[in-house]
This record gives C-alpha cells, sequence and structure tokens, in this order.
C-alpha cells in the first residue's frame, strides 16, 4: 500500500512540478499513473522512491514514512527506473548479486531467483557479459530482473514495459497480474493507454503537476464521455487545463 498525503515539488522557485498531490494504492491493486511529457510522473515516482526530498506532506509505503523512516520503507518496495542505463560496467550477475546483497537475499534463494527470473526475461545467457554491451531491452530487462529479486510487496515501475520486446512486455503484465491477485500492490507510469485500460484496476491522470483524475476506466468513461475511447478521453482532459 502507497499513501502520497499532501506532497507538493518545486524544482525551480514558483514552479510547481507536483501540486499538492494526494493518493491511496491499495493492496491487491494493479494502479497505472498517465500524463502528457513533463507532467511529473517521474517526479512523483523519485519523491516515493526516496530519491527526490519534498518539503510538504508525507508518503507512506506499507505504512513506513519515505522521509522519517527511510530504510524501512524502501525495504517494502522494488523500483524500476525511468532509465535502465546504470552500473554498466557491472556484469549482469555482478549486478544481480549487488542487489541481493542489498536486499539480503539469503545465498541459497538468491540463485535460485536469478536463475528464475532471467529465464523468464531470455537474459540467463548473458549474465556473464558486461551491461554495457546489453541492448535497451536487455538492460531493461536486468533491471527488472534486480527489482524483483528480493520479492517485495509494493512494485513502482516507472514505464517499464519501454524497450521490451512483446513476449517480455506479455510475461510482465502477467507477472503483474499475479502480483495484485496476491494482495500485492503494482504502481506503475505508462505512455500506452491500452496497456492500462487492460491491465489497471484503477488509474491516475496526472497534468501539469495536478492530479486531473483518479479511478477506474469505467468511471472515467462514466464521468466524461461513455463512447468515446480511452485515448480520446486522455486528450481532453490534458489538454482541458490549457
Ligand atoms: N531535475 C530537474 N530539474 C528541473 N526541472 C525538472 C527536473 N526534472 C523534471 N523537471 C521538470 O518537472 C516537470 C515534471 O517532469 P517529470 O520528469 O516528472 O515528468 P514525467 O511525467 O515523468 O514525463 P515523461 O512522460 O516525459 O517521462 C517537467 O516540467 C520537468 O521539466
Ligand atoms: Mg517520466
Amino acid at each position: 500500500m502507497i499513501e502520497i498525503k499532501n506532497v507538493s515539488k518545486s524544482y525551480v522557485k514558483g514552479k510547481k512540478s507536483v501540486d499538492n498531490l494526494n493518493l491511496e494504492i491499495k493492496d491487491g491493486e494493479i494502479f497505472g499513473f498517465l500524463g502528457p511529457n513533463g507532467a511529473g510522473k517521474t517526479t512523483t515516482i523519485r519523491m516515493i522512491t526516496g530519491i527526490l526530498d519534498f518539503l510538504e506532506g508525507d508518503i507512506l509505503i506499507d505504512g513506513k514514512s519515505i522521509k522519517k523512516e527511510p530504510l524501512e520503507a524502501k525495504k517494502c518496495f522494488g523500483f524500476v527506473p525511468d532509465n535502465p542505463d546504470m552500473f554498466l560496467k557491472l556484469k549482469g550477475i555482478e549486478y544481480l548479486t549487488f542487489m541481493a546483497d542489498i536486499y539480503d537475499i539469503p545465498n541459497n534463494l538468491r540463485k535460485e531467483r536469478i536463475e528464475k527470473l532471467t529465464k523468464k526475461f531470455a537474459i540467463y545467457d548473458d549474465l556473464n557479459n558486461q551491461m554495457q554491451s546489453y541492448s535497451h531491452g536487455m538492460r531493461q530487462k536486468i533491471v527488472i530482473c534486480g527489482a524483483l529479486l528480493a520479492d517485495p510487496k509494493n512494485w513502482i515501475l516507472d514505464e517499464p514495459m519501454t524497450g521490451l520486446d512483446p513476449k517480455s512486455a506479455f510475461d510482465l503484465k502477467e507477472m503483474m497480474k499475479e502480483h495484485a491477485k496476491a494482495n500485492k500492490t503494482v504502481f506503475f507510469s505508462t505512455h500506452v493507454l491500452e496497456v492500462a485500460e487492460k491491465l489497471c484496476d484503477r488509474v491516475g491522470i496526472i497534468n501539469k503537476g495536478k492530479l486531473v483524475f483518479v479511478g477506474t476506466i469505467a468511471e472515467l468513461k462514466k464521468k466524461f464521455k461513455e463512447e468515446a475511447s480511452l485515448e480520446k478521453l486522455f486528450l481532453e482532459i490534458t489538454e482541458k487545463e490549457d
């Protein structure tokens, strides 16, 4: 469960990139975070994960404040950032071992989990190569494997499907469904409205730092135009604010 309470963020004085955001993502829920480029999705995700500080409000992950008890809060989630270009000098296996060390995964479990995850995403045979030799999609996959290795209860994913081939994107979506079915939480941002429509229990739409809608796709259609496509509704809602 993720609770965002009255959170704002300004990079530049006088301009709020996230403006008094309130959002609750429940256990057992797949929540899609939508919004145009520059709307504030990554900024919000960076605040949830403790990468970016914020002055007002608080964010709780399974009841733990990312501000007041950051280590405890960080134990509760796995995070896939929007850019997988990191630790490129490490071999895939070194990166995953590093993640397993950080999360204190027992030796007997880590080998089994690394094998299972990397075979699922078809990068098992590449683990002994440096990550700088990986393609964009392969980097995305290893970062996903690293984030899920500790079997965290809350998944926080910033555009996780970007660059994945169709099979891996399908597998990840199935994994998200299974995770939510086990009463755990998935919070992810995406630009792919079809994915949001098919996968999400609820969506939030952010525009210019302000949350302009939270609810199910059915509620969104009911509130605006029942016959319209999600794409049309999205464009109308996010253009209206101009
Ligand atoms: N490091 C930064 N310094 C200054 N401004 C920033 C910084 N990062 C983001 N911003 C600004 O904050 C706003 C929100 O950016 P953010 O990256 O959160 O958008 P986003 O919704 O993730 O967009 P995208 O869909 O393109 O990933 C934008 O106006 C952006 O210019
Ligand atoms: Mg972003």
